[in-house]
């Protein structure tokens, strides 16, 4: 029997974008909002509303233009979808006027907006006639111009004065899919032949396991991930197991700590480099301790997995010493905007420093699990430099046993590695991390 598939109607999928539009001004994840869309209507809604998210300045500025009275939240994520997927005629997915109609249709089908569906259908269709007269009026508007907040721009300019720009172009990008290969298992040129072998691309290698896919696809597609041949990992994020690691001297039954482990990234990359390592992995969220256990389990790698706050060593500590400790602290996760467009719009100006406060509260109580002659890495996903530089700087005046080994820094886009120092610096396509390796004082002789 012949089964026709039938795409979901625009409509449909308007209404769900809208509802994680909501949602998401409203301080909720987008992921946690996908999750919860039919499978059947996902990868619409996920296109359209990662649309909406980086045009989302623009179009709440045309919004403010067409409605100066804010409407009701459901209206107001719905007219701001449709207007952040029309307002640029070039890369509109739809005609405008059916974005309008389909608008109007998801409008008056739901019992949050159908009141208001005639309002709707009137603004959208000025912005219709009135399109270049309406952009001409947001142009001196900062969060219409870079689509982020007007305070995350601004932060930016501050921080970053050479690439301020260039981070704000490029997080309106959807990021390259990377991967890791396990080279317990394979190379990465071996690799390239086995993705070849099943008719994939062979992409492109960067640094010593990653390729850069040529184009997303479904991780069951890759060759032997089932079996851990490969992970999927950023570019930036596969740096941190061998900064650590380089220049310790192996031994079997080195003593690891990762902090924050969760999802366990970089809790494999580690065990795959170290597979001898006793490795503690902490993670505060019971949940996301699962996450861990099934990444180490696919890779076929093993360390004890703890859920456990690392702020409160005395509870889960043992009183031996770590070798290495790995702290991914948590962040802003600003550095991951191209991944996760939804980020720009849930942070709060203060979020930084706040967090600043538990990134340097984490790496106070951690420090002294530390051997002598032991390295730390600390790094976040934030490009922020309260989150990054400032932390470490501050770190280093307290403790004078904490020397800074050459690390990269702020990684940003488009910048040249320059390896030793702690500016910024960076390799290209890749999330925007900071790194910083530090190493404590051996004893004297
Ligand atoms: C940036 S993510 C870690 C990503 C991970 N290292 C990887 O590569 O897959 C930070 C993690 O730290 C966890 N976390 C936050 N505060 C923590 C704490 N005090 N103790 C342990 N884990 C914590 C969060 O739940 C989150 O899963």
């Amino acid at each position: 029997m012949n089964v026709a598939v039938q795409a979901p109607p625009l409509w449909q999928l308007l209404q769900h974008t809208g509802a994680a539009v909501q949602a998401v001004l409203a301080g909720k994840s987008l992921t946690a909002q996908l999750d919860a869309v039919p499978a059947a209507l996902r990868p619409g809604v996920q296109a359209l509303s990662f649309q909406v998210m980086r045009q989302l300045g623009q179009a709440r500025a045309l919004r403010a233009l067409l409605a100066p009275r804010k409407p009701s939240p459901a209206v107001d994520a719905l007219l701001c979808s449709a207007l952040a997927l029309a307002w640029n005629e070039a890369e509109a997915p739809y005609p405008g006027h059916t974005l309008v109609s389909q608008a109007v249709e998801a409008a008056r089908r739901q019992r949050q907006t159908q009141a208001q569906a005639g309002f709707i259908n009137a603004c959208l269709r000025r912005f219709l006639r009135e399109r270049e007269a309406l952009l001409a009026q947001t142009q001196s508007d900062p969060q219409a111009h870079w689509n982020h907040p007007a305070w995350w721009v601004e932060r930016l300019r501050t921080d970053h004065p050479q690439h301020w720009q260039t981070l704000l172009e490029q997080a309106q990008k959807a990021a390259p899919m990377t991967v890791r290969v396990n080279l317990q298992r394979a190379s990465v040129a071996q690799y390239q032949q086995r993705l070849q072998a099943a008719g994939l691309p062979p992409g492109l290698a960067v640094g010593p396991c990653g390729l850069q896919l040529q184009q997303a696809l479904p991780v069951q597609q890759l060759p032997g991930f089932g079996q851990g041949d490969v992970s999927v990992q950023d570019a930036a994020a596969q740096l941190a197991a061998p900064l650590l690691l380089q220049g310790l001297p192996a031994r079997p039954g080195m003593r690891i700590l990762d902090a924050c482990a969760a999802p366990g990234g970089k809790t494999g990359h580690l065990l795959e480099m170290q597979p001898d390592a006793q490795v503690l992995a902490l993670e505060i969220d019971g949940k996301r301790c699962e996450r861990i256990h099934q990444n180490l389990q696919r890779l076929g790698v093993r360390a004890e997995v703890r859920q456990a706050d690392a702020g409160q060593p005395q509870a889960w500590w043992d009183g031996h010493p770590f070798d290495a400790i790995l702290l991914d602290a948590p962040c802003t996760a600003s550095g991951i905007g191209r991944r996760h467009p939804d980020v720009r719009w849930l942070r709060r100006p203060d979020d930084s420093q706040q967090l600043a406060r538990t990134q340097a509260m984490l790496l106070d109580r951690l420090w002294p699990l530390l051997a002598p002659g032991g390295r730390l890495l600390y790094c976040t996903c934030s490009v922020f430099k309260s989150e990054g530089e400032a932390v470490i700087q501050a770190f280093l005046q307290r403790n004078t046993q904490a020397r800074l080994r050459p690390s990269p820094g702020h990684l940003l886009p488009g910048t040249r590695p320059a390896p030793g120092s702690v500016g910024d610096n960076g390799l290209g396509e890749h999330d925007w991390f900071y790194y910083a390796l530090l190493e404590k004082d051996a004893p004297g002789p």
